[in-house]
């Protein structure tokens, strides 16, 4: 088949690939989605779980890349979870049809209204919250733990315990909206259909009950008829043309990573929806290598969402700790957010390790006060990222407070298990920033300096949202592209 002349082609199959890609489908429009990693469904590959990794939990790599504990050799292929290594900061990162969709804990967060505003003060906050926000919370599938199976599920001790704890050491507690079908949850917990969340599955992907994006928006937009998903299809450089369309060199990989083809594709439009690191990494080297013009707010305001992970061990010791069995799916958090000295907002992860390991971990999402910057490094060919310690100074602070308030109430010392030091400050779930609105795009995300390009994902939001991020990535891909839509920009 002849890639020569795609009238739209969307480069990434996360959240704001998916939404782009339903969107357009349902305008009429045809349209070529290129996504790097495996279609899992179409494959039939099941995938595994985290204490038994397999095909699915590394991108090419020959050990486990689990934030703890990699123990496990691996045979490279294609897998689901990639990591990113910079000097100070490490990034996780889904491949796959479907994107961070597979691999994530599935929270699904609305940002508080107050710090949206602050984040977008340009954003329509009151359409956001009256129309965008319960849209996308509909079409994730998004819901709530029933409450009296939360408090007798032995799979959610490690929440119980984690909010009795956090209430003790007077902090407030909140439920936490997931993806994941919780009338599912109850029946894999009565063994009336295959375990999944009860299993260890996450990280990985999932085999039941999570309602990736593979589930809902994309399988919604390849029911249109309109749109085909290229899968283990790497685009490797962008070039601007004289009539001001696309051409996209493009490796064809198999499952070991072995390339099978390298494939030209040119396009009239093209949607960047790579993910945060994807689309820097796109834009950045594409300008590096053959000039392609980029604004100069490319690679600015990127953070990491304040992400900190932090642990405590010996949780309660003689009560039994946190639980041999924990469910994979988070349903508890902590929200610090209106203290001014330490404003914090925390979920209470599980540990499902299979075993009692005494130990609480917390995944910190903090204001990020220093933004930081991305680049290309021509001599290394790869990105670099302007960031370090000084970047998560106050982060430590609120974990060390947070983590001295809880051991003052309930016992129990930093984790030394999990982290060096029993802080994880390196560790980042969620990258954002680097192509934000109304800075490197307009005020629908469309590229400035370009008249066919769009960039729709992650890099959109300035580095910080308070909370997990896709529901917000989500909401923001809905806006841009309903109304990018309504301008006849892909007319
Ligand atoms: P996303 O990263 O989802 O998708 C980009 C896609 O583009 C990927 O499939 C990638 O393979 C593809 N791609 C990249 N470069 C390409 C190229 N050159 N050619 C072709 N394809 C290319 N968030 C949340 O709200 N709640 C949660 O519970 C969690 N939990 C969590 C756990 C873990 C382990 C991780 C890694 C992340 C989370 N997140 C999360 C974060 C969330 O998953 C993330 O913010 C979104 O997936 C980002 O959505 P995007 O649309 O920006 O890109």
């Amino acid at each position: 088949k002849d890639y020569r002349d795609v009238p739209i082609v969307i480069i990434g199959s996360g959240y704001g690939g998916a939404v782009s890609a339903l969107r357009l489908c349902e305008a009429g429009k045809k349209v070529v989605l290129l996504e790097m990693g495996l279609n899992w469904e179409k494959a039939g590959i099941p995938f595994s779980n985290l204490l038994k990794p397999g095909k699915s939990s590394a991108w090419l790599k020959t050990k486990s890349i689990a934030p703890f504990m990699n123990i496990f050799s691996l045979t490279p292929f294609t897998g689901t979870l990639d990591r990113l290594d910079f000097d100070h900061i490490k990034i996780w990162v889904g491949r796959g049809v479907g994107g961070g969709s597979l691999v994530n804990g599935g929270m699904a967060v609305t940002p508080k209204e107050s710090y949206f505003k602050e984040v977008f003060p340009d954003l329509d906050a009151e359409k956001f919250y009256s129309h965008y926000f319960p849209l996308v919370r509909e079409e994730l599938k998004v819901n709530v733990i029933d409450e009296q199976f939360l408090k007798d599920c032995p799979y959610y001790k490690f929440t119980r315990v984690g909010e009795e704890e956090a209430h003790k050491a007077g902090f407030k507690t909140i439920r936490v909206p997931n993806v994941y079908d919780f009338k599912y949850m109850e029946k894999e917990f009565r063994n009336e259909v295959p375990r999944s969340a009860l299993n260890t599955e996450v990280i990985y992907g999932n085999n039941h009950g999570k309602n990736s994006l593979d589930k809902t928006y994309l399988r919604k937009a390849m029911e249109t008829g309109n749109l085909e998903i290229l899968d283990l299809h790497r685009v490797q450089t962008i070039q601007l043309n004289d009539d001001k369309s696309y051409t996209l060199n493009v490796q064809q990989t198999d499952t070991s990573g072995a390339l099978i083809a390298d494939k030209v594709f040119t396009c009239k439009k093209l949607i960047l929806s790579a993910g945060t690191m994807g689309t820097l990494q796109l834009l950045l080297q594409s300008n590096a290598e053959n000039g392609f013009p980029i604004h100069e707010k490319i690679g600015k305001n990127w953070g990491n969402n304040g992400n900190f992970m932090t642990g405590r061990n010996w949780v309660k010791p003689l009560s039994g700790g946190t639980g041999a069995k924990q469910s994979t799916i988070p349903v508890g958090g902590i929200d610090n957010w209106d203290d001014p000295e330490h404003p914090f907002f925390t979920e209470i992860a599980p540990l499902p390790m299979g075993m009692d390991v005494a130990t609480a971990l917390y995944l910190l999402i903090n204001r990020v006060d220093k933004k930081g910057d991305v680049f290309y490094n021509k001599t290394s060919q790869s990105l670099t990222l302007n960031w370090n310690e000084s970047n998560t100074l106050k982060m430590r602070e609120n974990a060390q407070y947070f983590i001295r308030k809880m051991n003052k109430a309930n016992g129990g010392t930093r984790s030394h298990l999990l982290f060096d030091n029993g802080f994880g400050a390196d560790i980042c779930y969620h990258p954002l920033g680097g192509c934000v609105l109304n800075e490197a795009t307009n005020e629908y995300g469309k590229l400035k300096d370009h008249e066919n390009l769009y960039v729709l994902d992650g890099s959109l939001i300035p580095g910080t949202i308070g909370v997990n991020p896709f529901v917000t990535i989500t909401a923001i891909a809905e806006y841009c592209i309903e109304n990018l839509i309504r301008k006849n920009e892909f007319a």
